[in-house]
């Protein structure tokens, strides 16, 4: 085959065979297709797209450039969910444990945050000593005793996803529907899954900034997950505001620690609740219980303990990694809160050092925002709306002057 005629027919909108999909992938993951050539082809399926049967063949090339979780015939079920990410989006902490306390097996691979929305694993790193690289022996070891394991991509899985989104992260070619599917779906098909739930969001806070670009996306990845065998479900959701009451990595963490013990907020809750049942062999209730009982409370602390985790400062993460300054923004009216931007939010949060711009940024796990108030509610002038923690006088007072501009009270 010759890559260039491949390239110029996605460029002229022509549709690829899996055959030709399958050595473009190949070729690319062994080093014999260059950078340029695939930034061609990712900018062609960027402006002609794919069909479904292409971006099918994208994800199994993808999927088979790397190796899979292996599992028996008779291991529990596995199960995991996908969030396209948001602002205070911690729930992947809280339903792994309390699938595991269901007798399901969810080994979760995730990622780091990049731009405004934060990433599951450098949540975890705040907790001293977890690690989040283990190998794929490791992997299995932590799920077979405890039922779930958080970690993130092996060397030896989806390489050519590695190398893709490396290359598309600089070449304009993230927002495309085929490419974004075949990226998410080959890393979560390695995990050789019986079911997975989809949690994707749109709005300020999100990679989606409409409900019509979501739902788009939603079918494409479902239509992919169901392809290759996986029930796979979806939850569309608004992200308008940030979930739960705070977004910074060590404050998450808190609020998870919270939430599993039967204190988090509402909003949080639910989320976790929706995910973990479209997933799962119980009813909403009998996992709702589970969490309020403590037991996914303490599947939490033996996966924790099982990755390295120091588990004595769990329910200390705030103190542990407590910024240098912190400050309260308060109302300047009395209203209801209409507004409150988590695209904002997620901006000053970057900003005071708890995200990255790029891949190799160090990020800051003590800063970020918390007792966020929820839309809807009633305020009075003076009233706290959040407080911001940051690692200097100057962030937090920039923080502070930067905020009141995403937040309405009416
Ligand atoms: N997350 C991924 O893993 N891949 C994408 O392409 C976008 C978000």
């Amino acid at each position: 085959m010759h890559i260039p005629t491949l390239i110029e027919h996605k460029r002229d909108g022509g549709v690829l065979t899996s055959e030709e999909i399958h050595y473009v992938i190949t070729a690319y993951t062994r080093g014999d297709m260059p950078d340029y050539q695939m930034s061609a082809l990712a900018m062609a399926i960027f402006f002609r797209d794919m069909t479904t049967e292409e971006t099918a063949a994208l994800t199994e090339a993808m999927l088979h450039s790397g190796t899979m979780l292996l599992w028996n015939d008779h291991d529990p079920l596995r199960v995991d969910k996908h969030s396209t990410g948001g602002i205070g989006d911690k729930t992947s902490l809280i339903l792994a444990p309390l699938l595991a306390c269901d007798n399901l097996w969810v080994p979760m691979i995730s990622g780091r945050g990049l731009g405004i929305t934060g990433g599951t694993l450098d949540k975890l790193e705040s907790i001293p000593g977890f690690r989040t690289q283990l190998n794929e022996v490791e992997i299995h070891q932590v799920i077979d005793r405890i039922g779930c394991v958080m970690v993130g991509q092996t060397a030896g899985i989806c390489p050519a996803d590695k190398k893709l989104y490396a290359l598309r992260d600089v070449t304009g070619t993230v927002p495309s529907v085929p490419l974004i599917t075949a990226s998410i779906m080959s890393k979560k098909l390695a995990e050789g899954l019986n079911r997975l739930v989809l949690d994707v969001k749109w709005g300020s806070g999100a990679f989606m900034k409409t409900q019509e670009e979501a739902h788009r996306l939603a079918d494409s990845l479902v239509t992919v997950g169901e392809a290759m065998g996986v029930r796979s479900s979806v939850r569309l959701s608004e992200m308008n505001e940030p979930t739960g009451e705070s977004a910074g990595n060590a404050l998450e963490v808190a609020e998870c620690v919270r939430c599993l013990q039967g204190q988090g907020p509402q909003d949080l809750e639910d989320i976790v609740l929706d995910l973990a049942s479209a997933v799962s062999i119980s009813t909403r209730s009998d996992l709702a219980t589970k969490l309020h009982s403590g037991e996914a409370w303490r599947k939490f602390q033996q996966m924790v303990e099982a990755q390295g985790g120091n588990v004595s400062v769990l329910e200390k993460m705030a103190t542990v990694h407590r910024a240098p300054f912190i400050g309260e923004l308060k109302a300047t009216a009395s209203g209801r809160l209409m507004r409150m931007d988590a695209g904002g939010i997620g901006q000053a949060v970057l900003e005071l050092g708890a995200g990255r711009s790029k891949a190799a940024d160090a990020i800051d796990y003590a800063v970020g925002c918390d007792q966020i108030a929820k839309t809807g509610t009633e305020v009075q002038t003076g009233d706290v709306l959040l407080r911001v923690h940051a690692r200097t006088k100057g962030a937090l007072f920039r923080t502070l002057d930067f905020l009141p501009e995403y937040i309405d009270i009416v």
